[in-house]
Protein backbone atom coordinates (compact mmCIF):
# COMPACT_ATOMS: atom_id res chain seq x y z
CA UNK A 1 0.00 0.00 0.00
CA UNK A 2 1.47 3.49 -0.84
CA UNK A 3 0.93 5.73 2.56
CA UNK A 4 -0.26 9.33 2.18
CA UNK A 5 2.77 12.02 2.45
CA UNK A 6 1.21 12.89 5.93
CA UNK A 7 1.94 9.33 7.10
CA UNK A 8 5.39 9.35 5.93
CA UNK A 9 5.92 13.00 7.73
CA UNK A 10 4.31 11.66 10.89
CA UNK A 11 7.01 8.05 10.59
CA UNK A 12 9.96 10.35 10.28
CA UNK A 13 8.49 12.47 12.77
CA UNK A 14 8.03 9.69 14.96
CA UNK A 15 11.95 7.98 13.75
CA UNK A 16 13.11 11.55 14.23
CA UNK A 17 12.36 11.69 17.65
CA UNK A 18 12.71 8.11 18.69
CA UNK A 19 16.55 8.04 17.30
CA UNK A 20 18.25 11.16 17.56
CA UNK A 21 18.62 13.66 20.55
CA UNK A 22 18.14 17.06 20.03
CA UNK A 23 21.36 17.97 19.46
CA UNK A 24 22.55 15.86 17.21
CA UNK A 25 19.68 16.70 15.26
CA UNK A 26 21.50 20.46 14.65
CA UNK A 27 24.91 19.52 13.88
CA UNK A 28 25.63 19.66 10.04
CA UNK A 29 26.56 16.71 9.15
CA UNK A 30 30.33 17.10 7.59
CA UNK A 31 29.58 14.10 4.99
CA UNK A 32 26.03 16.22 3.60
CA UNK A 33 26.43 19.15 0.87
CA UNK A 34 25.17 22.03 1.99
CA UNK A 35 21.45 22.06 0.91
CA UNK A 36 21.46 24.88 -1.39
CA UNK A 37 24.03 22.85 -3.09
CA UNK A 38 22.05 19.81 -3.70
CA UNK A 39 21.34 19.60 -7.27
CA UNK A 40 18.24 17.21 -6.58
CA UNK A 41 16.59 20.07 -4.56
CA UNK A 42 13.70 21.65 -6.25
CA UNK A 43 12.01 24.87 -5.37
CA UNK A 44 8.21 24.79 -4.08
CA UNK A 45 6.81 26.45 -6.70
CA UNK A 46 5.05 28.91 -4.94
CA UNK A 47 5.01 32.63 -4.82
CA UNK A 48 5.49 33.47 -8.61
CA UNK A 49 5.06 36.95 -7.75
CA UNK A 50 5.62 38.56 -4.35
CA UNK A 51 3.35 36.61 -1.66
CA UNK A 52 0.45 39.27 -0.60
CA UNK A 53 -1.82 39.70 2.62
CA UNK A 54 -1.99 40.34 6.33
CA UNK A 55 0.09 39.24 9.23
CA UNK A 56 -0.83 40.52 13.27
CA UNK A 57 2.27 41.30 14.47
CA UNK A 58 2.75 45.19 13.36
CA UNK A 59 -0.28 46.38 14.73
CA UNK A 60 -1.20 43.49 17.47
CA UNK A 61 2.08 41.91 18.45
CA UNK A 62 1.04 39.14 20.76
CA UNK A 63 -2.65 40.35 21.19
CA UNK A 64 -4.07 37.98 18.73
CA UNK A 65 -7.11 36.11 19.12
CA UNK A 66 -9.38 33.56 16.74
CA UNK A 67 -11.97 36.63 17.11
CA UNK A 68 -9.01 39.16 15.24
CA UNK A 69 -8.41 36.86 12.74
CA UNK A 70 -12.19 36.40 11.83
CA UNK A 71 -13.02 40.12 11.46
CA UNK A 72 -9.61 40.41 9.58
CA UNK A 73 -10.69 37.79 7.28
CA UNK A 74 -14.13 39.06 7.09
CA UNK A 75 -12.77 43.03 6.78
CA UNK A 76 -10.38 42.05 4.21
CA UNK A 77 -13.08 40.92 1.73
CA UNK A 78 -15.89 43.56 2.56
CA UNK A 79 -12.43 46.05 2.02
CA UNK A 80 -11.71 44.35 -1.36
CA UNK A 81 -8.67 44.17 -0.26
CA UNK A 82 -8.93 40.25 -0.71
CA UNK A 83 -9.75 40.69 -4.25
CA UNK A 84 -7.17 43.48 -4.41
CA UNK A 85 -4.61 40.74 -4.24
CA UNK A 86 -3.76 39.79 -0.64
CA UNK A 87 -4.85 36.33 -0.26
CA UNK A 88 -2.75 34.91 2.92
CA UNK A 89 -4.36 35.77 6.21
CA UNK A 90 -1.61 35.35 8.51
CA UNK A 91 -0.87 35.07 12.75
CA UNK A 92 1.94 35.81 14.11
CA UNK A 93 3.85 35.25 17.53
CA UNK A 94 1.53 34.11 20.33
CA UNK A 95 -0.94 31.91 19.12
CA UNK A 96 0.75 28.74 20.50
CA UNK A 97 -0.34 26.83 24.16
CA UNK A 98 1.69 24.25 24.68
CA UNK A 99 2.57 20.81 23.36
CA UNK A 100 0.37 17.97 23.73
CA UNK A 101 1.40 14.50 25.63
CA UNK A 102 2.70 13.32 22.39
CA UNK A 103 4.45 16.53 21.39
CA UNK A 104 2.03 17.98 18.84
CA UNK A 105 1.92 21.72 19.25
CA UNK A 106 -2.15 23.30 20.69
CA UNK A 107 -3.32 26.56 20.35
CA UNK A 108 -3.32 28.85 23.36
CA UNK A 109 -6.79 28.04 24.40
CA UNK A 110 -8.25 31.12 26.08
CA UNK A 111 -6.87 33.07 22.82
CA UNK A 112 -8.49 30.41 20.24
CA UNK A 113 -10.47 28.30 22.00
CA UNK A 114 -12.60 27.02 18.48
CA UNK A 115 -8.74 25.31 18.10
CA UNK A 116 -7.16 26.27 14.67
CA UNK A 117 -8.27 24.05 12.53
CA UNK A 118 -11.90 25.83 12.60
CA UNK A 119 -10.13 28.89 11.84
CA UNK A 120 -8.06 27.99 9.09
CA UNK A 121 -11.60 26.61 7.98
CA UNK A 122 -13.18 30.08 8.30
CA UNK A 123 -10.67 31.72 6.58
CA UNK A 124 -10.65 29.31 3.59
CA UNK A 125 -14.65 30.19 3.34
CA UNK A 126 -13.72 33.64 2.52
CA UNK A 127 -11.95 32.72 -0.58
CA UNK A 128 -8.75 33.61 1.70
CA UNK A 129 -5.44 31.36 2.45
CA UNK A 130 -4.23 30.54 5.80
CA UNK A 131 -0.78 31.50 7.79
CA UNK A 132 1.03 30.51 10.55
CA UNK A 133 3.83 31.36 12.31
CA UNK A 134 6.78 29.77 14.23
CA UNK A 135 10.38 29.94 15.02
CA UNK A 136 13.76 27.62 14.20
CA UNK A 137 14.89 27.46 17.56
CA UNK A 138 13.85 26.23 20.98
CA UNK A 139 11.50 29.09 21.92
CA UNK A 140 9.58 32.09 19.90
CA UNK A 141 10.42 35.30 19.99
CA UNK A 142 7.52 36.32 22.16
CA UNK A 143 8.50 32.87 24.09
CA UNK A 144 5.86 30.40 23.38
CA UNK A 145 7.27 26.86 22.13
CA UNK A 146 9.93 26.42 18.80
CA UNK A 147 9.66 24.09 16.52
CA UNK A 148 13.46 22.85 17.28
CA UNK A 149 13.30 19.18 17.12
CA UNK A 150 9.98 18.72 15.92
CA UNK A 151 9.97 20.18 12.07
CA UNK A 152 8.01 17.05 10.71
CA UNK A 153 5.75 16.94 13.63
CA UNK A 154 4.72 21.11 13.55
CA UNK A 155 4.99 20.78 9.73
CA UNK A 156 2.42 17.71 9.98
CA UNK A 157 0.16 19.47 12.44
CA UNK A 158 -0.46 22.86 10.41
CA UNK A 159 -1.17 20.38 7.09
CA UNK A 160 -3.86 18.50 9.28
CA UNK A 161 -5.23 21.97 10.06
CA UNK A 162 -5.02 23.58 6.70
CA UNK A 163 -1.93 25.73 6.83
CA UNK A 164 -1.31 27.56 3.56
CA UNK A 165 1.77 29.78 4.89
CA UNK A 166 4.55 29.46 7.68
CA UNK A 167 6.40 32.34 8.54
CA UNK A 168 9.57 31.20 10.36
CA UNK A 169 11.40 33.02 13.15
CA UNK A 170 15.35 32.98 14.17
CA UNK A 171 14.94 33.73 17.98
CA UNK A 172 16.45 31.16 20.85
CA UNK A 173 18.80 29.08 17.71
CA UNK A 174 22.06 29.45 19.96
CA UNK A 175 24.69 27.81 17.38
CA UNK A 176 22.27 26.22 14.72
CA UNK A 177 23.21 26.69 11.04
CA UNK A 178 20.81 28.81 9.47
CA UNK A 179 20.39 26.97 6.41
CA UNK A 180 20.48 23.74 8.01
CA UNK A 181 17.30 24.88 9.64
CA UNK A 182 15.57 26.29 7.29
CA UNK A 183 16.49 23.37 4.70
CA UNK A 184 15.08 20.85 7.90
CA UNK A 185 11.45 23.01 7.87
CA UNK A 186 11.50 23.42 4.04
CA UNK A 187 12.03 19.17 3.88
CA UNK A 188 9.25 18.84 6.37
CA UNK A 189 6.56 20.81 5.06
CA UNK A 190 7.23 19.42 1.76
CA UNK A 191 6.96 16.01 3.24
CA UNK A 192 3.37 16.52 4.56
CA UNK A 193 2.21 17.23 0.67
CA UNK A 194 0.55 20.24 0.70
CA UNK A 195 1.59 23.57 -0.55
CA UNK A 196 2.87 25.45 2.38
CA UNK A 197 4.66 29.20 1.23
CA UNK A 198 7.39 29.49 3.20
CA UNK A 199 8.48 32.55 4.23
CA UNK A 200 12.02 33.03 6.40
CA UNK A 201 12.45 35.30 9.10
CA UNK A 202 16.55 34.85 9.57
CA UNK A 203 16.48 38.92 9.27
CA UNK A 204 19.65 38.91 6.92
CA UNK A 205 22.10 37.85 9.81
CA UNK A 206 23.69 35.01 7.07
CA UNK A 207 22.74 36.31 3.74
CA UNK A 208 19.99 33.94 3.40
CA UNK A 209 20.16 35.49 -0.46
CA UNK A 210 23.03 33.52 -0.91
CA UNK A 211 21.82 29.82 -0.29
CA UNK A 212 18.26 30.33 -0.17
CA UNK A 213 16.22 30.63 -3.52
CA UNK A 214 15.42 26.47 -3.45
CA UNK A 215 14.84 26.69 0.53
CA UNK A 216 12.06 29.41 1.21
CA UNK A 217 9.93 32.04 -0.72
CA UNK A 218 10.98 34.70 0.82
CA UNK A 219 13.86 35.91 3.96
CA UNK A 220 13.72 38.71 5.87
CA UNK A 221 16.59 40.85 4.72
CA UNK A 222 16.98 43.12 7.83
CA UNK A 223 15.61 43.34 11.51
CA UNK A 224 12.13 44.73 12.30
CA UNK A 225 10.54 47.43 10.72
CA UNK A 226 9.09 50.25 13.01
CA UNK A 227 6.20 52.46 11.99
CA UNK A 228 8.31 55.31 11.56
CA UNK A 229 10.48 57.14 8.88
CA UNK A 230 14.14 56.73 10.17
CA UNK A 231 16.91 55.84 12.57
CA UNK A 232 17.21 52.69 15.01
CA UNK A 233 14.87 52.34 17.96
CA UNK A 234 15.57 48.92 19.39
CA UNK A 235 15.83 45.73 17.73
CA UNK A 236 13.63 47.74 14.89
CA UNK A 237 14.48 50.23 11.81
CA UNK A 238 12.89 52.94 10.38
CA UNK A 239 11.19 52.90 7.01
CA UNK A 240 14.49 54.99 4.98
CA UNK A 241 17.16 52.46 6.90
CA UNK A 242 15.11 49.12 6.23
CA UNK A 243 14.96 50.41 2.28
CA UNK A 244 18.88 51.14 2.46
CA UNK A 245 19.37 47.32 3.86
CA UNK A 246 16.97 45.72 0.95
CA UNK A 247 17.83 47.94 -1.79
CA UNK A 248 21.32 46.17 -2.62
CA UNK A 249 19.95 42.70 -2.63
CA UNK A 250 17.68 43.06 -6.13
CA UNK A 251 20.17 40.60 -8.15
CA UNK A 252 19.11 37.95 -6.03
CA UNK A 253 15.33 38.28 -6.03
CA UNK A 254 13.31 36.05 -8.80
CA UNK A 255 10.26 34.23 -9.46
CA UNK A 256 9.38 31.76 -6.23
CA UNK A 257 12.43 33.60 -4.29
CA UNK A 258 12.35 37.18 -3.07
CA UNK A 259 13.90 39.54 -0.71
CA UNK A 260 11.54 40.53 2.63
CA UNK A 261 12.44 43.65 3.64
CA UNK A 262 9.75 43.20 6.46
CA UNK A 263 5.59 44.28 6.65
CA UNK A 264 4.20 47.15 6.22
CA UNK A 265 3.24 49.21 8.55
CA UNK A 266 0.81 51.33 5.98
CA UNK A 267 -2.31 52.75 8.35
CA UNK A 268 -0.52 51.91 12.10
CA UNK A 269 -0.52 55.84 12.29
CA UNK A 270 3.02 56.44 13.15
CA UNK A 271 3.61 58.21 9.85
CA UNK A 272 1.61 60.37 7.08
CA UNK A 273 -0.33 59.58 4.71
CA UNK A 274 2.61 60.74 2.36
CA UNK A 275 5.38 58.90 4.11
CA UNK A 276 3.32 55.52 3.67
CA UNK A 277 2.60 56.21 0.23
CA UNK A 278 6.16 56.27 -0.46
CA UNK A 279 6.25 52.85 1.67
CA UNK A 280 4.24 51.08 -0.19
CA UNK A 281 5.27 52.33 -3.68
CA UNK A 282 8.95 51.42 -2.38
CA UNK A 283 7.94 48.12 -1.56
CA UNK A 284 6.01 47.38 -4.95
CA UNK A 285 8.86 48.59 -6.94
CA UNK A 286 11.13 46.44 -4.83
CA UNK A 287 8.98 43.37 -5.75
CA UNK A 288 8.64 42.74 -2.03
CA UNK A 289 5.63 40.71 -0.40
CA UNK A 290 3.14 43.19 0.51
CA UNK A 291 1.97 41.64 3.81
CA UNK A 292 -0.62 44.33 5.28
CA UNK A 293 0.00 45.03 9.36
CA UNK A 294 -3.24 47.31 9.57
CA UNK A 295 -5.72 47.07 11.48
CA UNK A 296 -8.00 46.56 8.87
CA UNK A 297 -12.01 46.69 9.96
CA UNK A 298 -11.22 50.27 11.23
CA UNK A 299 -8.61 51.71 8.29
CA UNK A 300 -9.07 54.94 7.53
CA UNK A 301 -10.37 55.86 3.79
CA UNK A 302 -5.94 57.64 2.76
CA UNK A 303 -5.52 53.86 4.35
CA UNK A 304 -7.70 51.61 1.70
CA UNK A 305 -6.86 53.86 -1.07
CA UNK A 306 -3.16 52.80 -0.42
CA UNK A 307 -3.51 49.34 0.38
CA UNK A 308 -5.46 48.97 -2.73
CA UNK A 309 -3.94 50.95 -5.29
CA UNK A 310 -3.72 48.19 -8.08
CA UNK A 311 -1.61 50.12 -10.45
CA UNK A 312 0.73 50.14 -7.90
CA UNK A 313 0.14 46.09 -6.78
CA UNK A 314 0.52 45.39 -10.65
CA UNK A 315 4.08 46.91 -10.48
CA UNK A 316 5.13 44.64 -7.54
CA UNK A 317 3.09 41.40 -8.84
CA UNK A 318 4.51 42.17 -12.29
CA UNK A 319 5.09 38.88 -14.49
CA UNK A 320 8.82 39.42 -15.01
CA UNK A 321 9.87 39.31 -11.34
CA UNK A 322 12.86 41.26 -11.52
CA UNK A 323 13.14 43.96 -8.09
CA UNK A 324 13.52 47.25 -8.90
CA UNK A 325 16.53 49.26 -8.25
CA UNK A 326 18.00 52.66 -7.41
CA UNK A 327 19.39 54.01 -10.67
CA UNK A 328 20.26 57.15 -9.41
CA UNK A 329 21.04 59.25 -6.11
CA UNK A 330 21.86 62.72 -5.60
CA UNK A 331 21.91 63.55 -1.72
CA UNK A 332 17.50 63.05 -0.71
CA UNK A 333 16.60 63.40 -4.41
CA UNK A 334 16.24 59.58 -6.16
CA UNK A 335 14.81 57.63 -8.85
CA UNK A 336 14.03 54.04 -8.38
CA UNK A 337 13.52 51.67 -11.86
CA UNK A 338 11.79 48.72 -12.57
CA UNK A 339 12.02 46.62 -15.69
CA UNK A 340 8.36 45.71 -16.47
CA UNK A 341 6.77 42.81 -18.95
CA UNK A 342 6.60 43.80 -21.92
CA UNK A 343 9.01 46.12 -22.10
CA UNK A 344 7.74 48.86 -20.01
CA UNK A 345 9.50 50.36 -16.75
CA UNK A 346 7.94 51.48 -13.79
CA UNK A 347 9.31 54.81 -11.55
CA UNK A 348 9.87 55.96 -8.51
CA UNK A 349 10.50 59.40 -7.93
CA UNK A 350 11.57 59.74 -4.24
CA UNK A 351 12.36 62.37 -2.17
CA UNK A 352 14.08 61.83 1.37
CA UNK A 353 14.25 65.66 2.04
CA UNK A 354 12.24 67.93 4.37
CA UNK A 355 11.06 70.12 1.00
CA UNK A 356 9.50 69.80 -1.68
CA UNK A 357 12.31 68.92 -4.94
CA UNK A 358 12.13 68.50 -8.45
CA UNK A 359 13.56 65.02 -9.91
CA UNK A 360 14.50 64.27 -13.41
CA UNK A 361 14.10 60.90 -14.57
CA UNK A 362 16.73 60.51 -17.72
CA UNK A 363 16.07 57.59 -19.81
CA UNK A 364 20.06 57.35 -19.86
CA UNK A 365 19.79 56.16 -16.14
CA UNK A 366 17.01 53.26 -17.78
CA UNK A 367 19.72 52.18 -20.31
CA UNK A 368 17.52 53.31 -22.98
CA UNK A 369 18.53 55.79 -25.61
CA UNK A 370 17.10 59.07 -25.45
CA UNK A 371 15.10 59.01 -28.77
CA UNK A 372 12.67 56.19 -27.11
CA UNK A 373 8.92 57.41 -27.09
CA UNK A 374 7.51 56.41 -23.85
CA UNK A 375 3.40 56.37 -22.85
CA UNK A 376 3.77 57.62 -19.19
CA UNK A 377 1.36 57.20 -16.22
CA UNK A 378 0.86 58.67 -12.95
CA UNK A 379 0.16 55.43 -10.63
CA UNK A 380 -1.18 57.47 -7.95
CA UNK A 381 -3.06 60.59 -9.44
CA UNK A 382 -4.27 57.39 -12.44
CA UNK A 383 -3.37 59.87 -14.86
CA UNK A 384 -1.90 59.25 -18.31
CA UNK A 385 0.32 62.30 -18.57
CA UNK A 386 1.01 61.71 -22.69
CA UNK A 387 4.53 60.64 -24.18
CA UNK A 388 7.78 61.55 -23.24
CA UNK A 389 10.89 61.21 -25.29
CA UNK A 390 14.21 60.98 -23.27
CA UNK A 391 13.31 62.07 -20.05
CA UNK A 392 10.61 63.13 -17.31
CA UNK A 393 10.18 65.15 -14.67
CA UNK A 394 8.53 66.29 -11.06
CA UNK A 395 8.05 67.84 -8.55
CA UNK A 396 8.22 65.72 -5.75
CA UNK A 397 6.67 66.49 -1.95
CA UNK A 398 8.71 66.14 1.20
CA UNK A 399 9.19 62.77 2.19
CA UNK A 400 6.91 61.82 -1.26
CA UNK A 401 7.53 59.72 -3.85
CA UNK A 402 5.48 60.52 -7.92
CA UNK A 403 5.26 56.79 -9.20
CA UNK A 404 5.08 56.39 -12.82
CA UNK A 405 4.73 53.80 -15.49
CA UNK A 406 6.41 53.99 -18.86
CA UNK A 407 4.58 52.20 -22.04
CA UNK A 408 6.26 51.26 -25.00
C1 LIG B 1 10.61 38.77 15.40
C2 LIG B 1 10.19 38.93 13.95
C3 LIG B 1 8.92 39.77 13.90
C4 LIG B 1 7.83 39.08 14.71
C5 LIG B 1 8.29 38.84 16.12
C6 LIG B 1 7.33 37.95 16.92
O1 LIG B 1 10.99 39.99 15.96
O2 LIG B 1 11.20 39.52 13.19
O3 LIG B 1 8.50 39.95 12.56
O4 LIG B 1 7.49 37.86 14.10
O5 LIG B 1 9.56 38.20 16.17
O6 LIG B 1 7.75 37.72 18.22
Amino acid sequence: MRRSPLLAGLATAALLASSLPAAAQDAPDPNRMPPSQDPARTANGLAQTPQMGWNSWNRFACNVSEKLIRDTADALVASGMRDAGYRYVVIDDCWQGTRDADGFIQADATRFPSGIKALADYVHARGLKFGIYSDAGTKTCGGRPGSQGHEYQDALQYARWGVDYLKYDWCSTGTRNAEEAYATMADALKATGRPILFSMCEWGNNQPWLWARKIGNSWRTSGDITDKWSGKHGYSWGLTNIVDMNAPLWPHAGPGHWNDPDMLEVGNGGMTDVEYRSHFSLWAIMAAPLIAGNDVPNMTPATHEILTNREVIAVDQDALGVQGRRVWKDGDREVWAKPLAGGGRALVLFNRAEAPAEIRADWAMLEVPASVTFAVRDLWAHRDLGKRRGSIAATVAPHGVVMLALKP
